[in-house]
């Protein structure tokens, strides 16, 4: 079915869409299979999905990969996850950058291993040409530590006196975050039927828009994404406003 309504003028898709790609684990789970199995074909549906995207015209995708409290889950299946970065990284570049995307990585850098650092640099430097759609991937990454990394970096400049606090605003804050350069989420979608947020996009997705549906992650398609867009279609935005 086509995403644009049959009268008026067509709704947009929205410009970004930012998903915590959830369920993994109950796929393989379900399956009899071991948590890693569910983990290789959400990497799967990570390629249908950035190939949907650019498709449908979406400008931005961010996908939560890996979040800062992950690192509590067992050692075997840390390994694995940052195993498979490794390996989309390595396989998926030059193909992403043959389809006109960019990609970029959010979150803190330093608790990763040096070949992941080494890999995420050289990509996202490949690719940085690319304007078609921009793919983030937010590998440990915490809303609230980002948040509280912007206030340090931004504390130290009015300690130089660099700075006077007066000058902060929603403008400056929002262009001292990892995501300084991309347009604020218009849409999150959250999978596997979990309705909450876990530290994703905090800022940023202040005025957007949620959907959650129950399909998990390994399973998700051309036609879930197509139907997220449609209930966001569906919805007034109102910013605080009386509406229309
Ligand atoms: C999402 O799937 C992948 C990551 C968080 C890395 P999960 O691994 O959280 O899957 P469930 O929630 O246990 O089913
Ligand atoms: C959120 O999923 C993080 C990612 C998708 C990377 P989790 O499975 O870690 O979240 P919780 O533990 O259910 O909140
Ligand atoms: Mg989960």
């Amino acid at each position: 079915m086509a995403l644009a309504p049959s009268y008026g003028a067509p709704a947009p898709v929205p410009r970004h869409v930012a998903i915590i790609m959830d369920g993994n684990g109950r796929w393989a789970k379900a399956r009899g299979l071991p948590r890693i199995a569910g983990h290789h074909q959400g990497v799967e549906a990570v390629r249908r999905c950035v190939q949907s995207c650019t498709d449908l015209g979406i400008g931005y995708l961010t996908i939560y990969a890996f979040s800062s409290e992950n690192w509590k889950r067992p050692a075997a299946e840390v390994n694995d996850l940052m195993g498979l970065l490794r390996v989309y990284i390595r396989r998926e570049v030059s193909e992403l950058s043959r389809n006109g995307v960019r990609i970029r990585f959010i979150g803190d850098r330093g608790r990763l291993a040096a070949d992941i650092n080494r890999l995420i640099e050289e990509s996202e430097e490949q690719t940085k040409a690319n304007r078609r759609l921009t793919l983030t991937v937010a590998v440990n990454y915490g809303g609230r530590q980002e948040i509280l990394d912007t206030v340090r970096t931004i504390a130290r400049r009015v300690r130089a006196g660099e700075l006077d606090p007066e000058m902060i605003d929603e403008t400056m804050f929002g262009r001292a975050l990892q995501t300084a350069d991309t347009p604020d989420p218009d849409l999150v979608i959250r999978t596997s039927g979990e309705q909450r947020v876990s530290n994703f996009l905090l800022w940023q997705s202040a005025y957007a828009e949620f959907v959650f549906t129950p399909t998990l992650w390994p399973d998700f398609g051309h036609a879930d994404l197509e139907s997220a867009i449609r209930e966001y279609q569906s919805r007034e935005r109102r910013y605080g406003g009386a509406g229309g």
